[in-house]
């Protein structure tokens, strides 16, 4: 797994301590709302799939990554890469995507970490492209994928749970002209050197 720093993140591996945030993170029904069929996990599934966050890394060459923010080291929430195995029109492809706790919203670390993230997976040799999958309903996502400069590429529905998502996509070359252009964005360390970039 990898490390990113952002000026009031890391983007970090997860440890135990972690987990009580992560099924937070999946049981809330506010975080929750446009997020598959829009209902909270349960604790069990939640813990399920805190079991295979590190094993996906290995599996994949990429996954989620705890965000931690730097003035309070606490984690507010994940940002990461997947597969999404639930949109087949959409395979192959890599899919970024981003779950903060309420609390951390609105102060712009949701893009901040998105941001980070993209930059590092076009970086990486095997990816051409990362796309993002939003529910219609989803204003602040939304945002989020515009001030990453993501393109719309289409409105379709998730087969499973039958609801409306846009599907954005930025290319590398995309991403290395104009990507996240708008925004203040930065990896530089502020604590110093980069913690690291290196494939698990
Ligand atoms: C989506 C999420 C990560 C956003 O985090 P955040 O740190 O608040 O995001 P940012 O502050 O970087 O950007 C949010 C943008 O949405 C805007 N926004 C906030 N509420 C909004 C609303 N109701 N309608 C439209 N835009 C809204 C903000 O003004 C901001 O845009 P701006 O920078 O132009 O002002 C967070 O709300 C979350 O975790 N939601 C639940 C999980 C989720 O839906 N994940 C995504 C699944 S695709």
């Amino acid at each position: 797994m990898i490390s990113l720093a952002t000026p009031r993140l890391v983007l970090r591996p997860w440890t135990d301590a972690d987990m009580e945030t992560f099924v937070e993170l999946c049981t809330d029904p506010e975080v929750m709302a446009f997020i598959g069929d829009g209902s909270p996990r349960t604790r069990a599934e939640a813990e399920a799939r805190f079991a295979r966050l590190v094993p996906s890394w290995e599996a994949d060459g990429f996954g989620l990554l705890a965000i931690e923010e730097i003035d309070t080291g606490a984690v507010a929430g994940f940002v990461g890469l997947g597969v999404p195995d639930f949109l087949p029109e959409m395979l192959p492809s890599v899919e970024v995507g981003w779950r903060l706790l309420p609390s951390f919203w609105g102060r712009g670390l949701g893009t901040e970490a998105a941001a980070a993230m993209v930059d590092w997976a076009v970086g990486q040799p095997t990816i051409d492209e990362v796309i993002a999958i939003i529910r219609i309903e989803n204003s602040r996502s939304h945002r989020i994928a515009a001030k990453l400069g993501m393109d719309r590429r289409r409105r379709t529905i998730i087969p499973g749970h039958r609801v409306w998502v846009d599907v954005y996509g930025v290319s590398a070359a995309q991403w290395a002209q104009h990507g996240g252009a708008e925004l203040e964005f930065s990896t530089d360390d502020p604590r110093g050197p980069a913690s690291g970039d290196a494939r698990p």
